[in-house]
């Protein structure tokens, strides 16, 4: 760790409204992580301008470019070491990566999700989270293993899903609070609070957030 800051590099295949989150979080002077490159499998993510107007150096490894996802990956993971990287953070990084890859960064390794996990794994959650007709959902972020969107989870947000959400309203109320527990998780991991225990993670951080239940939709007042 470099100033004892956490060396994060930040993956990501397009706009980078979560890297931005990261990016600002790490900018303030007391946050344990810091990132030292934001690496794009596409060439025209908009996240790439993002982390140029804050400093940080990009690299693009264009997946199309090589024969197999492991060609791929062992291009990915040499600009990631290149780096120094002690943890990656998945941002809207749009490619499956192999049980090789992540098994190679195992519990290094992150991700955010736009659904309250275990439920609604892979595309158009919020679309199947209104058609479902549940009246929750959410994000989270959670430590990346081999099948896709399962792995220990670190932090959760939920939100209300409200009678005439469409996918645009109720991902607009979800991103938000992407914005704020990416940045949580790591600064949880940065500050070493975070830990293993097969197949969940610990926090050991002191809340005192109320521990009442939320109710969608809220019962009549009496
Ligand atoms: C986010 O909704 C994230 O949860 C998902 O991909 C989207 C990326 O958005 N994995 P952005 O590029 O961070 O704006």
């Amino acid at each position: 760790m470099a100033g004892g800051r956490l060396q994060v590099a930040v993956l990501i295949s397009g706009r980078g409204s979560n890297l931005q989150a990261l990016i600002d979080a790490c900018a303030k002077a007391d946050f344990p992580a810091e990132i030292v490159r934001v690496i794009s499998n596409e060439a025209d993510a908009g996240g790439l301008d993002k982390a140029a107007e804050a400093g940080i150096p990009t690299a693009v490894v264009p997946h199309r470019d090589y024969p197999d996802r492991p060609a791929f990956e062992a291009e990915l993971d040499k600009e990631i070491r290149a780096a120094g990287t002690e943890l990656i953070a998945l941002a809207g990084f749009m490619r499956l990566l192999t049980e090789g890859f992540v098994d190679a960064w195992r519990d290094r390794l992150i991700n955010i999700h736009p659904s309250l996990l275990p439920a609604f794994k892979g595309l158009h959650t919020h679309e199947r989270a209104i058609d479902a007709g549940v009246r929750f959902s959410g994000c989270t972020v959670h430590y990346v293993r081999p099948a896709m969107d399962e792995g220990p989870i670190i932090v959760q947000a939920a939100v209300p899903i409200l009678a005439d959400d469409d996918a645009d309203s109720l991902g607009g109320r979800v991103l938000a609070q992407e914005h704020l527990i990416y940045p949580l998780a790591l600064r949880l991991i940065g500050e070493g609070k975070v830990r293993v225990d097969g197949e969940r993670a610990i926090v050991d951080e002191v809340t005192d957030q109320p521990t009442g239940a939320t109710i969608n939709p809220s019962p009549p007042k009496v």
